[in-house]
């Protein structure tokens, strides 16, 4: 095996933590995994909930709680919509970014966790570079730890939001979801599958509702053994084919931090991988256009699209707000009766 299928292998094929050891905190969120359909069920409605509540009697639901952002790699959306839905709940939040703590100092991730315990935090949003590191910091902390993006592995409330988003647009009106809610959709994944935390958790969370995820891209950013890493998941190549049976798309950038010395041919992978006005109008007309961000313009996906009327990559960053209060919500409040 490549070194890149192997990465791929791990990433995608392998099965998460065992169901039995975490999370050990109730109110945690390492993985999209740890919800039930009918958790993810509930969240959806509570997030529409808390968006349309006074934000007067919102402010008093996590009034005073402490809450830690912990970020080892950059963000915008993520950082910033956690901090504002903590914020929007009444949470004191405290940003430990990596390169302005002492974890420049060697600091380890564990040491980091217990400190801010310490000082009283208790839940934390983490963001990491490395697979696994919510594990460790819970299983170090005991704390109520959210995955905020670790590695190539997984990104739990992005999925949420990209289903928010996705149902707003395909299945409006519907206030709770079922193993069917989605039953005749396909949603297509583009571009760099391999490094994508996203598209793992999309994949692990959008066949439970039904939908087939149909994921496209060349061999080196998507080796076969995607097809099999999670049931109603399939490789189409051809972009113009798989576009054709879309009802959403998805694009991804190319996670140039993670390449990891691969070489990609960018004017051929622009060619035939680049979603354009011509391509999108030729053959998805009407299916919505996503994108978790950055975009990067010109590469992946051409201005006019990121722009243009079936984008709802600004909406995808609007519903990650509502998404992030409902999730640190049940972080702090699960023996309140929200349960997975
Ligand atoms: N979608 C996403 O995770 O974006 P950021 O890296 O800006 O948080």
């Amino acid at each position: 095996m490549t070194p890149t299928a192997t990465a791929l292998h791990r990433t995608l094929a392998t099965p998460p933590a065992p169901e039995s050891a975490f999370p050990h905190n109730p109110g945690s969120l390492l993985s999209i995994l740890d919800l039930s359909v009918e958790g993810v069920s509930r969240l959806l409605a509570r997030a529409t909930e808390l968006e349309h509540m006074d934000p007067i009697v919102r402010d008093r639901i996590l009034a005073k709680h402490r809450i830690a952002l912990l970020f080892y790699e950059s963000s915008t959306r993520t950082r910033t919509s956690f901090e504002l839905a903590c914020k929007s709940l009444g949470a004191d939040t405290a940003l430990i970014s990596n390169l302005s703590s002492s974890i420049e100092k060697g600091e380890s991730l564990k040491d980091t966790g217990l400190t801010l315990r310490a000082l009283g935090a208790e839940a934390i949003i983490l963001r990491h570079n490395s697979s696994g590191a919510p594990w460790l910091l819970e299983a170090s902390t005991h704390l109520p730890v959210v995955n905020a993006g670790d590695g190539m592995h997984e990104h739990p409330t992005q999925a949420l939001l990209d289903l928010r988003t996705i149902l707003a647009h395909l299945r409006p009106g519907v206030t709770a979801v079922g193993p069917e809610t989605l039953a005749g959709v396909t949603v297509t994944i583009v571009g760099d599958i391999l490094h994508s935390r996203v598209a793992r958790s999309n994949m692990l969370l959008l066949p439970r509702l039904g939908a087939r995820v149909l994921f496209c891209g060349p061999k080196e950013l998507l080796p076969e053994q995607a097809a099999h890493a999670a049931p109603r998941i399939e490789i189409e190549r051809d972009f113009d084919r798989a576009l054709a049976q879309s009802q959403a798309v998805m694009m991804l950038r190319i996670q140039a931090e993670r390449l990891a010395g691969l070489q990609l041919d960018l004017d051929e992978y622009k060619a035939k991988y680049q979603l354009t006005g011509q391509r999108l109008a030729a053959h998805a007309p009407t299916a919505i256009v996503m994108h978790p961000g950055p975009i990067i313009r010109g590469m992946e996906i051409t201005a006019g699209v990121a722009d243009g009327p079936q984008s709802t990559i600004l909406e995808q960053v609007t519903n990650g707000l509502a998404i992030r209060m409902a999730v640190m919500e049940r972080a702090l409040k699960h023996e309140q009766g929200e349960g997975a």
